[in-house]
């Protein structure tokens, strides 16, 4: 069985169909129609949720973290434990809410198929900024796609709605929601079926790799952000999943003298603090990353797990010299991540292994560490091609070099014959130059519906060029790239 709350309502969940998403729950299900489907593929916002979870800060106080996620990318499984909040909950006692408001007010709606997307956006950013700017908002609404109504009227309305705290019901209940998300805090392995077909929440590590032992063929679920797609773009049904996002080990980040350990299953949302402090390019690549409802249900684990040559984080990782943390039962094995990735979608994990933990090696003074996004829209894009470069210099000599690449080959990988013609000479024009060209013996790219061959090969090479450019000009602020 899973339980969750459904705004305020308690819902136990035992026989339903695991492939079914929270999106189709609220509507086929429930009989809440509110949430609509736009694309059911991540891209346009329309279904947006929000998700609340308890939390405790660093003082100790227990509070509610709500977050917005698209909801036809979200099974019910995953909401194990949680608070499910659908725009239909928003209005109390006859009123509508600020951001609701607000919306009509400013005239952010039209024919209205997105606005329950926005709103619910909306009411997630008033939840969790004091005082947003025009960033926090533009953040906040960058997965959400409106086609009437220009988006200047919805930023209007989110300056009049978030940036001051307007308390509403969700503040005035929140003890009580607290005391009720404690009293179905999940105590055992949960479970969701239908015939043969079921999906397991384990809650520890120790679970996770026995259930994972006895259904090897199970697929593993963290935020479903590539995996639900085979579902609702693809028609599949997926028999067996094992959801991996309430095990509390694999969300964790610890920060050593030495590396950042984050657990497989950290949402992309919750890895910025860190990785931003250490990498200032990791964190803005992060916020090129996707949109933020999938940046809070998609993990770092999640997007290596995938394997896909245009994954955004694993060049950068692969350029650090991350690790990954590999678990079968018992057994753990660690792995330099350029050696994870054998061939298209082929990866070095065994049968029932998974990736518990990244190791991220803390940056150095001598190392310089620049990543570069091209893209064809700023948000809410797949790349092109990724770059990621991490030369070691000393006294003006290139003592390491580590460059790694996204969409220029079947799996993310670093540039060889590149980083040999670097390593061992000084760093001037003459040896990017060269480097430039041992570009075209490492990459053989393919032409695709996002870029041609050569599109991706020129845009490597200029990459390396203005990487060049710019640690000799440490004032040019340009450092993830998208031409539109
Ligand atoms: C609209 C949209 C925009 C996107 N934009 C981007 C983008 O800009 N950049 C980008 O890189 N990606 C993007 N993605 C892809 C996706 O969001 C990322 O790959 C994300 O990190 C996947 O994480 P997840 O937790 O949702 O993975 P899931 O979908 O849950 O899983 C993905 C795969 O990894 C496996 N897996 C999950 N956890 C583990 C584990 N611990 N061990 C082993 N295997 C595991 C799963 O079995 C599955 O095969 C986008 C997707 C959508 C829908
Ligand atoms: S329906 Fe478009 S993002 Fe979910
Ligand atoms: S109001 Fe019509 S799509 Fe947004």
């Amino acid at each position: 069985m899973i339980q969750f709350l459904l705004n305020q309502e308690l819902r136990s969940e035992h026989a339903l169909d695991p492939n079914l998403t929270v999106l189709n729950y609220l509507r086929e299900h429930v009989g809440k129609s509110g949430t609509k489907e736009g694309c059911a593929s991540g891209d346009c916002g329309a279904c947006t949720v929000v998700v609340g979870e308890l939390q405790t800060d660093d003082g100790g106080r227990e509070h509610i973290r709500y977050r917005s996620l698209n909801s036809c990318l979200t099974f019910v499984s995953s909401l194990h434990g949680k608070q499910l909040i659908s725009v239909e909950d928003l209005k109390h006692k006859g009123e509508l809410h600020s951001v609701q408001k607000a919306m009509v007010e400013c005239h952010g709606s039209q024919c209205g198929f997105c606005t329950p997307g926005f709103v619910m956006s909306l009411f997630a950013l008033q939840k969790n900024s004091d005082a947003p700017d025009h960033a926090k908002a533009h953040e906040a609404l960058a997965g959400n796609l409106c086609r009437c109504t220009g988006y200047r009227p919805i930023l209007a309305a989110a300056e009049q709605s978030c940036c001051a705290k307007q308390p509403d019901q969700f503040d005035a209940r929140e003890a009580d929601t607290i005391a009720r998300l404690k009293a179905i805090a999940p105590t055992d392995i949960g479970e969701l079926n239908s015939g043969d077909k079921r999906c397991l929440v384990p809650l520890t590590v120790a679970d996770l790799a026995d259930l994972y032992d006895a259904y090897p063929q199970a697929r593993l679920l963290a935020g479903g952000t590539d995996l639900a797609l085979e579902v609702t773009q693809f028609h599949r049904t997926l028999p067996v999943m094992i959801y991996v996002g309430n095990v509390a080990e694999m969300k964790r980040i610890e920060t050593f003298d030495d590396r950042i350990e984050i657990g497989a299953a950290t949402p992309l949302s919750d890895c910025y603090e860190a990785l931003n402090a250490e990498y200032p390019d990791f964190g803005e690549l992060l916020h090129r990353f996707a949109s933020l409802q999938i940046r809070n249900q998609g993990t770092l684990g999640g997007n290596i797990g995938n394997a896909s040559p245009i994954g955004d984080s694993p060049p950068l990782l692969i350029a650090l010299g991350a690790q990954v943390v590999l678990c079968k039962g018992e057994t753990r094995r660690t792995l330099n991540l350029d050696d994870y990735f054998i061939d298209y979608k082929v990866t070095a994990r065994q049968e029932s292994e998974f990736i518990e933990k990244i190791i991220v090696p803390r940056a150095s003074a001598e190392q310089r560490f620049r990543a570069y996004k091209v893209s064809k829209r700023l948000d809410d894009d797949i790349s092109a091609v990724c770059a990621a470069f991490n030369l070691r210099i000393e006294n003006c000599m290139i003592t390491d070099a580590r460059m790694a690449f996204g969409g220029m080959a079947a799996i993310p990988k670093r540039a060889a014959h590149c980083e040999a013609a670097l390593i061992g000479q000084p760093f001037n024009n003459a040896v990017i130059e060269r480097a430039c060209a041992a570009l075209a013996e490492d990459f053989t790219p393919l032409s695709d519906f996002r870029a041609s061959k050569e599109y991706r090969l020129l845009s490597a090479q200029n990459l390396l060029r203005k990487y060049f450019i710019e640690l000799q000009t440490p004032h040019i602020e340009t450092r993830v790239t998208a031409y539109v």
